[in-house]
């Protein structure tokens, strides 16, 4: 018996999985509801035959969509992609994202760009009216990378947003490592009044790779409920 959470996160998948038609290259996320999303994908290849090419966000959902029988590709070899299912940790009222709370933003926002549509999956209580409640995660190469956290912090003062507290992600002791061997500093901002204008300024900063914020990337969420019910904005 699933958790409300569980279920809402299930059915989301399960209702998402619909849009994938035979032959597809399909892009898949990374997270505990892009989990459900590569399981559900993976039982209509095993018991329905269907033909999917799915490239993965990181390393973790790659051996799980190995696992369960769905042949994997690097985006390099598939070039371009039909469909990207991945899961969110905000969404609003525009279809914009924050992403990364599971460290995979780099990869989710290159095979999301490299897709014809992007489908988010996520339980109800990931809507929001306004981006920011969730800490907005940015990636940063190791060299220097106090420098770029001061000079975030700098940028960010002068925008139209509240809280400027940053932490660097940790891994018990040692900073976390992204699948690109790079570390992440959350910004906790609390409400993110023009999202776009953000997303610019923080990969003008020196090694800031990318930042979690998805504009006019995601074309549809899906949304689950505790009781089952699945809701579909676009
Ligand atoms: C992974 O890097 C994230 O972008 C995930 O998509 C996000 O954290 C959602 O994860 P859950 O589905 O586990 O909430």
């Amino acid at each position: 018996e699933l958790s409300p959470i569980d279920k809402a996160k299930f059915v989301a998948a399960k209702r998402a999985v619909e849009f994938v038609e035979d032959g597809m290259r399909v892009g898949l996320g990374t997270g505990s509801t892009a989990a459900w999303m590569v399981r559900c994908l993976g039982e209509l290849v095993r018991e329905h035959g269907l033909r999917v090419t799915g490239i993965p966000t990181s390393t973790r959902t790659a051996e799980l969509a190995r696992n369960v029988g769905i042949k994997v590709v690097s985006l390099d070899e598939a070039k371009w992609l039909d469909l990207t299912i991945d899961g969110a940790d905000e969404f609003d009222g525009d279809l914009n994202l924050i992403k990364g709370g599971g460290g995979a933003l780099l990869q989710e926002k290159i095979v999301a760009t490299a897709s014809d549509q992007m489908v988010v999956i996520a339980d109800a209580a990931k809507g929001v009216d306004t981006l920011g409640a969730f800490p907005l995660p940015v990636e940063v190469i190791p060299f220097g990378w106090q420098t770029s956290k001061a000079l975030i912090e700098e940028m960010v003062a002068s925008l139209d947003v509240m809280g400027s507290q940053t932490a660097l992600r940790m891994n018990g002791d040692t900073p976390y490592i992204t699948d690109e061997g790079n570390y992440i500093i959350d910004l906790h901002l609390k409400r993110i009044g023009n999202a776009r204008q953000l997303a610019m300024v923080l990969n003008q900063v020196p090694g800031v790779v990318e930042n979690g914020l998805f504009i006019d990337i995601c074309d549809r969420v899906v949304i689950g409920y505790g009781d089952g019910r699945v809701e579909t904005r676009d």
